[in-house]
């Protein structure tokens, strides 16, 4: 496949769902938003009642995802169907967070979200945000981003989005559900969230939206 990638991984609020749909946006390229897949599938097994620790049914669940991504206005979440149902908030919520991190774990399951997020590397481009983009989905990608930002801005992050969507959040409680996920999601043995070896570093603690990706730009423009 000659399409070319922009991979971007990194941590949880470190900007990438924001620096992903805007580079996507610029460059005129599709975006997959990886982290939907995981969040979609622990949502999914909770209606289902299936527990998040049962792997055989977890890997159906997680292979017959009914989902479409549907195309909003510059600015607003990409709106996600499931099962013909909007979930564009529901696959949002803290909940849904760490249920993702935990069904994230079982290789089994990755697995069988690996080749619906490869059909994603459609003509003109790609941008493809997660945690394994560049090591494990394409490790073939012409461009690999590693964003970070210390736990404490992430948290910062988060709280003021929370609470501008009018939720009654704790900048604690917030920092600690950070620490708790990347500790899970960096020292699990299937597709542990690490830079690839060929990703450029970018610590967006303290820089700009627009810095950030004017930074990634000049990196596809030197690809
Ligand atoms: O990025 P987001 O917060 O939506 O991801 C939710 C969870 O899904 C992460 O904490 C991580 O455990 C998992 N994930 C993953 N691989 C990806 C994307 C997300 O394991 N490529």
């Amino acid at each position: 496949n000659t399409v070319p990638v922009v991979t971007v991984d990194g941590p949880g609020g470190s900007g990438k769902g924001t620096i992903t749909q805007m580079l996507a946006r610029r460059l005129g390229w599709h975006l997959l938003d990886s982290g939907a897949l995981y969040r979609l599938t622990a949502l999914a097994a909770r209606r289902k009642g299936v527990a998040l620790d049962d792997e055989a049914a977890l890997v159906n669940v997680a292979g017959g995802l009914d989902v479409t991504f549907e195309p909003t206005p510059a600015g607003e979440p990409v709106r996600v169907i499931l099962d013909g149902e909007d979930v564009t908030g529901d696959i949002r919520t803290e909940q849904t967070g760490d249920g993702a991190s935990r069904v994230a774990v079982i290789q089994a399951v990755r697995d069988a979200l690996l080749q619906r997020q490869r059909d994603f590397r459609k003509a003109p481009g790609l941008v493809a945000d997660g945690r394994d983009m560049g090591t494990v989905v394409f490790p073939d990608a012409p461009v690999k981003v590693f964003l970070t930002a210390s736990a404490e801005e992430r948290a910062q992050r988060r709280y003021l989005q929370l609470k501008e969507a009018g939720a009654d959040v704790n900048i604690d409680h917030l920092l600690d559900e950070i620490r708790a996920r990347d500790e899970r999601d960096m020292n699990r043995s299937a597709a542990p969230l690490k830079p690839a070896e060929d990703a450029q570093v970018i610590d967006s603690t303290g820089l700009s939206i627009e810095e950030v990706l004017s930074k990634v730009m000049t990196l596809v423009g030197q690809a």
